[in-house]
């Protein structure tokens, strides 16, 4: 067969014709490969976008509402919740995560649940067909007899990282659910290019798209994530499935957050968070106190921001440590905040809240291995490091959150009524938020909260404190 070749970054998938060092889609340095395909199967690689022409009929709204696919639930109740109620029927969903990170014993947890849960059985009649391309069915095996799963023919077992065997598999039992463990380990036989390629995950996934949609067949595809993109990651499959979550967490413990980051069945942005045990990943019912567990008492630089990424609102700690730099330039470092935001508030703060930290040192950091990806976390960061250069603890009651502009203006966030309301529930009886916010009177009761319109209140209130003690 005649075969062409395409360079494509192994990064965000982007295609060149001719090698160059930089991609012209995300940027990234050297993350070009040569793949070679055969003729024609280009179009289908990147295939599963496109409408089949056999077969679909225009219906009205009404008939389509009708026919809206049903859901099964897995019965991890917090991992159901991010998936907006359970697996639907038909659907794709990918699971992303670092290596070590719990990808494979979730992915184990959830189908033992379903194959148990009699919630779920009437639609799990075909039982559970699970792939591993990177574990030999006796390891899986082990690995499902630790976690306490049952044996039973509703779960089989497949080692193998050929495409062609799974799709023989999957049409010789007919599985309600497909587990694959993991995409990067499957391969097409008539792609030249390795397992793992872009060229390999696109045609991978899309021919499993295929066979989820003919059949109303749920898939559940591991997808491994490296921060140094050394592999092609989930980020170019995002369009061809249905439902995108990521795993995250740390190694060596602490607490593991699955979040939804998309979902065309329900809201992205849900969080769940787990624990690793030896019994497997237990889910935790109330993260906030998780994430407050080990906060130490009356400890400069320590401050509790709510934060509400997604639907459902969370309160973490958020500590900052100021010291006297040896740098010609101090430094500013941030893990769980985004570095950029850090470095901006810290110039605010010296430049608009006469805050000294210009020859400083700012570290912070959130605990627990969290972090926050929206501006409301800056007044709660401020505190934190307005907390640490007047060495003065605040009081362990209060939670802070509001988005700080370059002008130090404080402005209201989204949503401020829910994220009191989760302090209150956690015992905190006092806060300091956005002005706005509590002029639009979202204090839930409970609350006794302080507005501030500028974040030169806050360091001077701070500095007050000090000056009575
Ligand atoms: P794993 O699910 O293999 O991670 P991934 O598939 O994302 O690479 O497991 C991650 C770690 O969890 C592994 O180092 C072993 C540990 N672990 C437990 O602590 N308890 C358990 O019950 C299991 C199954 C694994
Ligand atoms: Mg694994």
């Amino acid at each position: 067969m005649a075969k062409e070749s395409e360079f494509v970054c192994q990064a965000c998938g982007a295609t060149s014709a001719k090698w160059v060092g930089r991609c012209p889609g995300c940027g990234g340095w050297n993350t070009l490969v040569e793949e070679r395909v055969p003729k024609g199967s280009r179009a289908r690689a990147r295939g599963a976008m496109s409408v089949s022409a056999t077969g679909s009929k225009v219906v009205r709204l009404e008939e389509a509402v009708a026919q809206e696919a049903p859901r099964v639930p897995c019965g991890m109740r917090e991992v159901d919740r991010v998936l907006g109620g359970g697996l639907v029927e038909g659907s794709v969903v990918l699971l992303g995560g670092e290596p070590g990170v719990g990808k494979s014993t979730l992915l184990l947890q959830m189908v033992a649940q379903l194959v148990t849960q009699p919630e779920a059985s009437p639609r799990m009649r075909g039982g559970v067909l699970y792939v591993s391309g990177e574990e030999s069915a006796a390891q899986v095996a082990g690995r499902a007899r630790r976690l306490g799963v049952r044996e039973g023919d509703q779960l089989r077992l497949l080692a193998s990282g050929d495409l062609d065997d799974v799709e023989r598999a999957i049409a010789e039992i007919n599985p309600s659910v497909v587990a694959i463990d993991s995409v990067q380990t499957l391969r097409a036989s008539e792609l030249e290019s390795a397992a793992g390629s872009v060229s390999q995950l696109r045609e991978v996934t899309s021919r499993l798209v295929t066979l989820a949609k003919q059949e109303a067949r749920t898939m559940v595809l591991v997808g491994h994530v490296t921060k140094d993109g050394s592999l092609a990651g989930p980020k170019v499959l995002e369009h061809l499935v249905d439902v995108v979550v990521a795993f995250d967490g740390t190694r060596s413990g602490g607490p593991r957050l699955l979040r939804s980051i998309k979902n065309r069945f329900g809201a992205a942005g849900e969080l769940a968070v787990m624990e690793m045990t030896r019994d497997g990943l237990q889910e935790v019912e109330d993260p906030s106190k998780l994430f407050l567990a080990e906060r130490p008492k009356d400890v400069p630089g320590s401050v509790v921001l709510a934060s509400a990424d997604g639907p459902r609102p969370l309160l973490l700690e958020v500590q900052a440590l100021v010291t006297p730099s040896a740098m010609p330039s101090p430094r500013r470092v941030a893990t769980g905040v985004d570095a950029t935001r850090l470095s901006i508030l810290t110039a605010v703060l010296s430049q608009r809240a006469n805050l000294s930290i210009r020859d400083r040192d700012v570290f912070v950091s959130l605990a627990g291995g969290a972090s926050v990806d929206e501006p409301a976390a800056d007044l709660g960061v401020a505190c934190a490091i307005a907390s640490s250069v007047v060495e003065l603890s605040l009081p362990m009651d209060l939670v802070v959150f509001g988005e700080i502009g370059l002008a130090g203006e404080v402005r209201a966030v989204p949503r401020c009524t829910p994220r009191l309301e989760e302090a209150v529930k956690q015992g905190f009886k006092r806060a300091i938020v956005p002005r706005a916010n509590v002029e639009r009177g979202e204090v839930p009761p409970g609350m006794v909260a302080h507005g501030v319109a500028h974040a030169r209140e806050v360091a001077a209130w701070i500095e007050r404190k000090r000056d009575a003690r």
